[in-house]
């Protein structure tokens, strides 16, 4: 459990949160216990950039498969990366076979991933970076692959076997709210009796929108970190929206945010086609100063020098990797001339 203060503080102003042990108090909340993601996780999600692509025939270098994973790893580690603190390479949806092995177990696509999961794995740990994968809650992925409901040990366990470090675990295809949070707590608790240290990355509280309110207090206990907001596309529209919801619902979501348990708003676009410059550098400064998982969506085979050194500038990490790891919040709108 920690014990940290939640001052909140600016993000319209691009105000950045001190690096300092001020104002220090023993007023806290408790987050997932598991000792994971004390500072927001740091890494790449496939699916804003490649999105469920399963067409390997045409589109060799844009399919989900082992070789966009391993073209990937080499990269965050070849190009700065890893030093720059991003470690977690993560698979979003879409990577499994569409049915379970003979023992119940998930198995992945075996054309787009011949030599398995746990190969990746081996792989991306011979690099020095951590592998995240993803499953749902409910009967089927929002693919349609698979969903974990009935097999949440099972999978907890089939993905320690296999040596993942991180689990996106979506909400889609779930039919009720209790059934949506037993499951959330239910994995959460099967993935801690696995044994393996696995970051866990909810979207609990999104699934209960618009009609429930989410208990923030068992979920920062159950997950450490969780969606609360729309998906984010590679547009400016998309980036104003999750920061107009953020801003609207802060009250509720910045003091519960500390070290072991984050608010999610999302993929880190940058680098892609849509936002102007103005807009990434936003994007960048606004995620750092809301202590937001900074997981990239991008190709790190064709990024743009300035994008990599926004998305590589020590100063704005440090102010989202800040232990203190207090989340900002809008202290004014303002308008310039
Ligand atoms: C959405 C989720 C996205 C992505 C997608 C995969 O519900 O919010 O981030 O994971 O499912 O199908």
């Amino acid at each position: 459990m920690k014990l940290l203060s939640r001052d909140p503080r600016l993000i319209c102003e691009l105000a950045f949160r001190p690096l300092a042990l001020v104002f220090w108090s023993i007023l806290g909340a408790k987050a997932l216990n598991n000792g994971l993601a004390r500072t927001p996780t740091m890494g790449w999600l496939h699916w804003e950039r490649f999105m469920c692509n399963l067409d390997c025939q045409e589109e060799p270098d844009a399919c989900i498969s082992e070789q966009l994973f391993m073209q990937m790893a080499e990269l965050m580690v070849s190009d700065g990366w890893k030093d720059a603190g991003y470690e977690y390479l993560c698979i979003d949806d879409c990577w499994m076979a569409p049915e379970r092995d003979s023992k119940g177990r998930l198995q992945a696509d075996p054309q787009r991933f011949p030599n398995g999961i746990q190969h990746l794995a081996n792989y991306v740990h011979s690099k020095g970076l951590k592998l995240g994968i993803y499953a749902d809650v409910g009967n089927k992925t929002c693919a349609g692959f698979p969903g974990s409901f009935g097999y949440y040990d099972t999978d907890a366990q089939t993905f320690a076997d296999w040596g993942v470090d991180l689990l996106k675990f979506d909400g889609c295809h779930c039919d009720s709210v209790t059934s949506l949070a037993d499951g959330y707590k239910y994995m959460s608790l099967a993935l801690n009796r696995t044994g393996r240290s696995i970051v866990y990355s909810c979207e609990w509280p999104l699934y209960l929108k618009p009609f429930h309110k989410p208990n923030y207090t068992d979920i920062q206990y159950y997950c450490n970190h969780w969606r609360n907001f729309d998906d984010v596309y590679d547009s400016w529209e998309s980036i104003k929206n999750i920061l107009a919801w953020t801003t609207t619902n802060q009250k509720e979501i910045v003091d519960v945010a500390g070290p072991g348990g984050w608010n999610d708003p999302d993929m880190l676009v940058i680098g892609n086609f849509g936002l102007s410059w103005d807009q990434q550098v936003t994007q960048m400064a606004l995620w750092a100063i809301m202590a937001a998982p900074l997981l990239m969506s991008n190709d790190l085979r064709q990024i743009s020098p300035q994008a990599k050194a926004l998305l590589q500038n020590k100063d704005v990490i440090a102010v989202n990797q800040d232990p203190l790891g207090k989340q900002g919040y809008c202290f004014r709108k303002g308008f310039s001339m």
